[in-house]
């Protein structure tokens, strides 16, 4: 093995180097051509894995579960109300409890630092779901996929356009300066990136040749660009915002006129959930408030030959193997 990444939590990608998020993507690739050819390793057998989930999720809940029944684990969903974590027991208890039953625990919710206080005390693996800082295990996903569609991460252009200052936003530029990428946020000021995050990022970027820009210009930031990639405009538990998000972001909606101005073979991508249509309960209210058809995304970019999102869907569940099968597998 080139790596040992045995008993690491895995909470944001700055606590790992270039070289060992290279292995995770390498290893997801290598855990994806196994099970297309019916083999299973089953490096995680007898392993227990908790899945606390403060928030909704269908990719990561989803892709957490196949992954560790793929390598013979079994996965214990914990919903929100389902134990009582921080209403009558500490995070840290909850964490030292679990931690004596289980062998690994993903977490996603509200507060970054409960996944932190989580890794505190659990005593085994803890790994982000997402919280409302970070998104690594999609990074991952994303990166694979572009991998896979491009054949290489260094150097990519690579645009997110949208709310700039959300964990995926934040995931994508720590994630992007780690890997040497031309990594620009498209976004209003007032959404503009945390100072802390981008200083990060830039600091980053003087190690693996990447550059970080910042930038309210559509034209300027998705000029000739490899990716483009959006996210909701409102994340969960922030949906009071809808209204201020309409206004601020109307004008960086993925469009084809967007997708013009990219490189002709623009990847477009997108964490999912996304609004596209007017098929989902909040994309029709939204509709009847607003009159958008669609927000972050039209449903001409999302259906176009550009769009890898369910490539990209899927390889959550090779990356997230790989992560659990990294930490905790019996290699
Ligand atoms: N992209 C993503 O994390 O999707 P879910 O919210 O469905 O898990
Ligand atoms: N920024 C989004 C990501 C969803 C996968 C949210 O936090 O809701």
């Amino acid at each position: 093995m080139a790596f040992n990444l045995k008993g690491r939590h895995f909470l944001t990608l700055r606590d790992f180097s270039t070289k060992e998020i290279e292995y995770l993507i390498d290893l997801a690739a290598e855990l994806k051509r196994l099970k297309y050819a019916g083999v299973k390793p089953r490096t995680l057998e007898g392993k227990n894995i908790a899945l606390i989930f403060e928030k909704p999720s269908t990719r990561t809940r989803c892709a957490f579960t196949v992954a560790a029944v793929d390598e013979g684990a079994h996965a214990e969903y914990l919903g929100k109300g389902d134990i009582q974590l921080g209403k009558k027991e500490s995070v840290a208890d909850t964490a030292r409890v679990l931690g004596r039953m289980f062998d690994g625990i993903e977490f996603r919710g509200f507060k970054h630092e409960t996944v932190e206080e989580l890794a505190e005390y659990a005593g085994i693996p803890v790994w982000n779901g997402l919280t409302d800082r970070y998104h690594p295990t999609q990074i991952l996903a994303d990166f694979l996929t572009i991998k896979e569609h491009k054949g290489y991460l260094k150097g990519i252009k690579f645009a997110y356009v949208g709310d700039g200052r959300n964990n995926m936003a934040n995931s994508l530029m720590i994630g992007g300066a780690k890997m040497g990428m031309d990594m620009r946020i498209v976004s209003p000021r007032e959404l503009f990136p945390e100072d802390e995050i981008i200083n990060t990022a830039k600091e980053i970027a003087k190690g693996t040749g990447a550059t970080i820009t910042i930038t309210d210009s559509v034209d300027d930031g998705v000029k000739g660009v490899d990716v483009i990639y959006t996210d909701v405009w409102v994340s969960m538990g922030e949906e009071e915002h809808f209204e201020e998000r309409i206004r601020l972001l109307k004008a960086y909606q993925v469009n084809m006129d967007m997708i013009k101005k990219a490189d002709e073979n623009v990847l477009f991508l997108h964490c999912l959930p996304a609004f596209h249509d007017l098929k989902t309960s909040v994309g029709e209210e939204i509709y009847q408030k607003y009159g958008l058809t669609a927000m972050e995304v039209t449903d001409e970019v999302f259906e176009s030959g550009h769009s890898v999102v369910f490539d990209e869907a899927e390889n959550r569940v090779h990356t997230i193997k790989a992560v659990m099968v990294a930490t905790l597998g019996n290699q």
